[in-house]
């Protein structure tokens, strides 16, 4: 192989953003697609079935569009729901996204972990079947924050980040048990990560903030040297990204995707 590994990055809006960047750190070499599913943002609301069927339907098109090497599910809500029949589809190897638990069971002390996701991911089996799988001793808070997705689309565009709300969409994870507190605290959307800073000042004590990215990244490298697919280009030059969108509304706030991705691009669905 001599030319760079391609990766199409999926999300429903900016929350990929935060998996795009460790994914660039680790593979500079590599050409980076990302799809925006704007017409669609914010998935946390949507109907399970009508919402899979969406995902099939917007990945199907970035990836007849791009023919990557890799597609990565930057989003948990998609990656909880459809991820198995997107690897039933396409001959194609499908990295997901699902919510920290193990790690999260795996730092805590205090046996108190909070998640945070969107109320779709905190309905799924999947995110049940994670707890039960690897923090059955743990006590674990789930809360399907309705408003932290939109808040961080608000900070990227330039809009700013109003700290009393942003408190009160996290505290249903901060917990007290006795002598024990919430200590860790997983951030089930990839959106989330965006909002770290604010995070931190908004809490009502300190925790460890789980994000998965860096992990991501690392199983995104493995599966292209897997796959034979590590080796860098020629030229070494990097190419700028693409981004595309699915209505005119993403496209506006392009900008905000910058500087990965310089190239923009609409997607018909
Ligand atoms: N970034 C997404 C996730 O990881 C979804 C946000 C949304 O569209 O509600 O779940």
């Amino acid at each position: 192989m001599s030319r760079p590994p391609r990766i199409l990055l999926f999300d429903s809006g900016m929350g990929g953003l935060t998996v795009a960047a460790a994914v660039a750190q680790r593979l500079p070499q590599a050409e980076l697609f990302y799809c925006a599913d704007s017409a669609g943002f914010p998935y946390g609301a949507w109907e399970e079935v009508t919402l899979i069927e969406r995902i099939l339907a917007v990945v199907g098109r970035a990836v007849a569009r791009t023919l990557p090497d890799v597609c990565v599910v930057a989003c948990n809500t998609a990656s909880t729901i459809a991820l198995n029949q997107l690897r039933e589809i396409y001959p194609l190897p499908f990295v997901g996204t699902v919510p920290a638990i193990k790690p999260a069971a795996e730092q805590t002390r205090s046996g108190i972990i909070g998640v945070l996701a969107t109320p779709a991911t905190v309905k799924r089996e999947y995110t049940q079947g994670l707890i039960q799988a690897y923090a059955a001793q743990a006590c674990v808070f789930l809360h399907g924050a309705a408003r932290l997705a939109g808040m961080a689309e608000a900070k990227l565009k330039g809009e700013g980040v109003d700290l009393a709300e942003l408190a009160d969409e996290i505290a249903p994870v901060f917990r007290i048990r006795g002598e024990a507190r919430t200590d860790c605290v997983v951030l089930g959307c990839t959106h989330y990560p965006l909002l770290a800073e604010e995070m931190k000042l908004a809490a009502p004590w300190e925790v460890s903030w789980i994000d998965p990215s860096p992990a991501i990244a690392r199983r995104v490298a493995d599966v292209l040297a897997r796959e034979r697919l590590s080796e860098q280009g020629p030229s070494g030059a990097v190419k700028a990204g693409t981004v595309m969108f699915t209505d005119g509304k993403g496209a506006k706030n392009a900008a905000a995707y910058g500087p990965l991705f310089g190239r923009v691009e609409m997607l018909e669905v």
